[in-house]
């Protein structure tokens, strides 16, 4: 099997079944790399249900970089209040101010610039630079990995066969469609190749994959298991007969910073 016809059939697949999201672009690059900057800081360990009317709210307050450049450290938690990972929020805007000021507003399409930005690793590159600039990059995320590790029926646990997956998902990116194969890849994971009862007969790849009508197909990727640790904390309250709870505003740069707590 030729891996251009993988990704032509992924291809067509997606253009029919593809998801529509609010920061999604179908056919190509998206004409605005601000929306793709935003939905992949938010999606970076968080839900698309979870993550779509954060977003709405996001693009409404802030619909351009320049908007988010000038915004307050303390607008821009609000409006990530209840997401979580609040460090994104941080670096997003980070970032937001960077392109503006160093970059001129021109979001930057190499991918050292790109890295240059706050909050951005591996995955974020790889996913702005495909869905933003089309350029052929390749998101490895788990869902991808879990593909790859199914499709190649690669049964050993997934730290030992971690750069056998990255050069195997490089070889099938589409590089005349990168921006679509991306999303497609994304969806593939997270709606047909699923970790408990994939949906292998509508699978686009079902005839190639070597996991398919097998016993432990899903139990692949493996895991080495890894013995649990106990974790016990304590929380203290000072709170009034008025039923009032003392609480204080976060004013320490670092985790959870312009956040409340228990002091
Ligand atoms: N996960 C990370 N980036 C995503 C995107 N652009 N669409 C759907 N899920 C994602």
């Amino acid at each position: 099997m030729l891996q251009k016809n993988l990704a032509d059939l992924l291809l067509a697949w997606y253009k029919e079944n593809g998801r529509d999201l609010p920061w999604r672009y179908k056919g190509g690059a998206h004409p605005n790399p601000y929306v793709v900057l935003v939905s992949e800081f938010m999606l970076q360990q968080t839900t698309v249900t979870t993550v779509i009317p954060y977003f709405h709210r996001f693009m409404e307050r802030f619909p351009t970089v320049y908007d988010l450049a000038k915004a307050t450290d303390e607008e821009v938690y609000q409006l990530w209040q209840g997401l979580g990972y609040y460090t994104r929020a941080r670096s997003l805007h980070a970032s937001a101010k960077m392109i503006v000021d160093d970059f001129n507003g021109i979001f930057p399409h190499m991918r050292e610039d790109v890295l240059k930005l706050k909050g951005i690793g591996t995955y974020t590159v790889a996913s702005f630079l495909a869905l933003a600039f089309n350029q052929p990059e390749t998101v490895i995320d788990g869902n991808v990995m879990r593909i790859m590790a199914r499709l190649y029926h690669l049964t050993r646990p997934l730290d030992e066969i971690k750069d056998d997956i990255r050069k195997k998902a490089m070889a099938l990116t589409s590089h005349k469609e990168p921006a679509d194969y991306a999303s497609a890849i994304m969806d593939l994971g997270a709606t047909i190749c699923t970790p408990k009862k994939p949906l292998c007969m509508v699978c686009p790849w079902q005839q190639y994959c070597k996991s398919k009508d097998l016993p432990d197909l899903e139990q692949i990727p493996t895991r080495k298991k890894l013995a649990k640790k106990e974790q016990h904390g304590y929380v203290y309250l000072i709170y009034n007969d008025k039923g009032e709870v003392f609480i204080r505003k976060r004013t320490e740069k670092g985790l959870l910073f312009g956040l409340y707590e228990f002091p």
